[in-house]
């Protein structure tokens, strides 16, 4: 059994699909264990995307993530980090496969409506940067 972290970005929450993305994650099996919507700060949304500080994007992509709404949730299931990543399609929509969450819903690579924890070590981080032990109650 292993856990993932998942926000559903402000493009999906401002267009009114994180039920239906929820689904979507719901009927490929992942169980929600937590959940939570909240607005990040900027410090918040730098400090989850730290490990991007030096990319180019990063300042647009901390604007963009404290601009309105998201909804974070833990996923459980077998394999659930790359089972999430099979779900939610190649980063950039224009590159994402048929039936993919970020195919169906995502805007561009930016406002890609769906983010997923990379490796356990990730999901570790990620996970406990949103909730603690007792938010989690899968
Ligand atoms: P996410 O999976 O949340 O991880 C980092 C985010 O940065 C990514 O999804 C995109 O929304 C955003 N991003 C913007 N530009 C790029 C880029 N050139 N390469 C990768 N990610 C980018």
């Amino acid at each position: 059994m292993q856990r993932t972290f998942s926000i559903i970005k402000p493009d999906a929450v401002q267009r009114n699909l994180q039920g239906q993305i929820l689904a979507d994650i719901q009927a490929a099996g992942l169980k929600i264990v937590a959940m939570k919507m909240i607005r990040m700060t900027r410090a918040q949304a730098e400090g989850f995307y730290a490990v991007h500080k030096e990319r180019p994007f990063f300042a647009s992509l901390t604007e963009y993530m404290s601009s309105a709404p998201v909804v974070c949730s833990v996923l459980e299931g077998e394999n659930a980090i790359a089972r999430y990543r099979e779900l939610m399609g190649a980063t950039n929509p224009a590159n994402a496969a048929p039936g993919t969450l970020r195919q169906k819903y995502a805007e561009n690579l930016e406002a890609n409506a769906v983010h997923g924890s990379d490796a356990p070590e990730t999901a570790a981080f990620e996970i406990s940067y949103f909730f603690n032990a007792f938010e989690i109650v899968g």
